[in-house]
């Protein structure tokens, strides 16, 4: 997949995690296929932030090392979100601290990686329209103790961190074609172009493509969206993707079957933007999904959202993400 995409100018990879690297067979298939690599919980707060004053990078330079001996990029994921923060956070955080507490976390994150991401997820999931703002944003802890200019300040401040870097708005929910994600699609919109209008560095969306297998998520409204995202200036990754068999029948060969279609057919889609320049998939084998822990399905077989199966077999899906790439133009 890696070589597939490449040959269209295109970087292919996948979500990885330090838990993972005791599976040889799995380390092995990870670095052979994969362009880039992102971190699963490793750059969360978390995962970085043993306490308010400390940090501890251990995991995360793991990762990186691992990467770079495979000459494979690495991503950033991910410096502001509302979940995935360290126990202390809920007691410590209050309104007079939080600014210092976020930028300080960016400044510090991003200075230690300068040079070595390729692109970060700066913000993720920002927009939730049913908290029932007028601008769709999430009323997270984060807007909650600074305002919604956290995202202006979270972007400036990991701009400050490292110039070169390419930052990236995390989001999630916008692919389908129904009015809950349109709404979203809207805030999405309206945040990053009010973003662009104040010069804030931001450089792309990031899509996160948790799909449905029966989903539309090729419609002509996420068509224009993703038509007025490129027409500010912006470009378009996919930084999560998987394809939920969680509604599909029983039945393997016919669960795989949707599931690759649904590959093709939303990779195709997005490919037609010649902005979209990485694919990452939120794993790359069946074995190792966060769906079998949060997306369970109700006959309780396991899930198989991901281009390898349990055994580390390429499924259809491998070959619909091949096809898909080596239908796309050379970017
Ligand atoms: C998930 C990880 O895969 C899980 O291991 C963890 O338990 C929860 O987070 N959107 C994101 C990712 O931006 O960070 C999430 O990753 C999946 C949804």
């Amino acid at each position: 997949m890696r070589a597939a995409a490449a040959e269209k100018g295109i970087l292919f990879g996948s979500a990885f995690s330090t838990i993972y690297m005791s599976d040889e067979a799995y380390t092995r298939e990870f670095a052979s296929q994969c362009g880039v690599l992102v971190p699963e919980v490793e750059l969360k707060w978390a995962a970085l932030r043993p306490s308010p004053e400390t940090f501890d990078f251990t995991r995360g330079d793991t990762l990186y090392d691992f990467a770079s001996a495979n000459n494979i990029l690495f991503r950033g994921h991910t410096l502001v979100w509302e979940n995935a923060l360290p126990s202390w956070f809920n007691a410590y955080v209050t309104a007079r601290n939080a600014e210092q507490l976020m930028t300080n976390h960016i400044l510090s994150v991003v200075r230690h990686y300068a040079g070595k991401v390729t692109s970060w997820d700066v913000v993720n999931e920002g927009v939730q329209v049913q908290d029932g703002r007028a601008d769709g944003l999430k009323v997270s802890s984060w807007l909650q103790h600074i305002g919604p200019e956290y995202i202006e300040l979270a972007f400036r401040t990991a701009h400050q961190a490292d110039p070169k870097a390419t930052l990236i708005y995390n989001e999630n929910w916008i692919e389908p074609d129904d009015s809950d994600s349109e709404k979203r699609r809207r805030a999405v919109l309206a945040l990053l172009t009010n973003l662009r209008k104040r010069n804030v560095p931001v450089h792309g969306l990031g899509i996160q493509s948790h799909i449905f297998a029966e989903a539309n998520v090729t419609g002509p409204n996420f068509r224009q969206f993703l038509k007025e995202i490129e027409d500010l200036g912006l470009s378009i990754l996919i930084t999560e993707m998987d394809v939920r068999d969680q509604h599909l029948p029983a039945d393997i060969h016919t669960r795989d079957q949707l599931v690759a279609e649904q590959y093709r057919n939303y990779l195709s889609f997005l490919l037609q933007f010649r902005s979209v320049r990485t694919i990452v998939t939120w794993g790359l084998s069946d074995r190792y999904t966060w769906l079998s822990t949060h997306n369970k399905r109700a006959d309780n077989l396991p899930v198989r959202p991901l281009p390898y199966d349990f055994e580390l077999k390429p499924t259809a899906a491998w070959q619909a993400i091949q096809t898909a790439l080596e239908q796309a133009s050379t970017r």
